[in-house]
């Protein structure tokens, strides 16, 4: 579904991103771990097209996107969510996901014939008519999954979604990932640094230290691995 092929970025003197391959595949959820600085929203924003690669190609479902702009590859199947949340301060909650909806009528891809449903796992249903500033920062990172979810994506890239929420808020935020990947079976991929959420939600954990992948492999495999224990004791 998505696939990169020695994926590099420099900004001046960093190296942010270091010849970065990765493949995922439909119904995949990978988590995306490393230090601060590792180069996991870099990889974010190259993949989602914010930034253009100095080296390698980008491929979703078998199509070469390394050159085509955001908005192109947001039509042919890519969603994401950002570190700092991007919502429309001045809509309602309703109107955030209308807006969604309404980009997902130029997409390539049909609407998301369950957006209701997905309202309603992300617990928004009863909040529609709420200016987005009276809900909870824990519900903003909600409303901002389903605005991206809205798109009917191929791949969504969510960046730190658990970022501010107590311990049940990510829980709740956990199963109703599991819920997408079962329902809507796109490719996830989610940075984070809760492990113990990534390693609930993700079948396949990919490790970045200093811009380059350090390990790959399933959560038990990825949590027993030398060079991963020593890069986070590290820092
Ligand atoms: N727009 C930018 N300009 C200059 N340096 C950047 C920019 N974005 C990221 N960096 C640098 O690239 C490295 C990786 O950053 P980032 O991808 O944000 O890491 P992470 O998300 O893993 O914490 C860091 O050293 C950061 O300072
Ligand atoms: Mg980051």
């Amino acid at each position: 579904m998505l696939s990169l092929r020695n994926i590099s970025k420099s900004f001046g003197g960093v190296k942010a991103v270091s010849d970065v391959s990765l493949e995922i595949e439909k119904g995949d959820v990978l988590g995306l771990i490393g230090p601060n600085g590792a180069g996991k929203s870099t990889l974010i924003n190259l993949i989602s097209g914010l930034l253009a690669p100095d080296n390698g190609a980008i491929y979703l479902s078998g199509k070469n996107i390394t050159s085509r702009k955001s908005y192109e590859r947001a039509r042919l199947g890519l969603a994401r969510t950002f570190q700092n949340l991007r919502i429309y301060p001045n809509l309602t909650v309703g109107q955030n996901i209308e807006v969604a909806e309404i980009s997902s009528q130029y997409s390539e891809r049909k609407e998301t014939k369950n957006l209701d449903e997905i309202i309603h796992v992300f617990d928004l249903s009863d909040k529609a008519d709420l200016a987005s500033d009276e809900l909870s920062y824990g519900h903003l990172r909600r409303l901002e999954i389903v605005r991206a979810l809205a798109l009917n994506p191929l791949v969504l890239l969510l960046d730190e979604p658990a970022a501010g929420m107590n311990e049940n808020e990510t829980q709740e935020l956990s199963n109703s990932l599991r819920w997408v990947q079962e329902n809507n079976s796109c490719a996830i991929i989610v940075i984070d640094h809760d492990l113990k959420f990534i390693m609930g939600v993700c079948d396949k954990i990919t490790v970045m230290n200093m811009g380059e992948v350090i390990a790959s492999g399933k959560p038990n495999e990825i949590s027993n691995d030398a060079r991963v224990k020593e890069a986070y004791i590290g820092h």
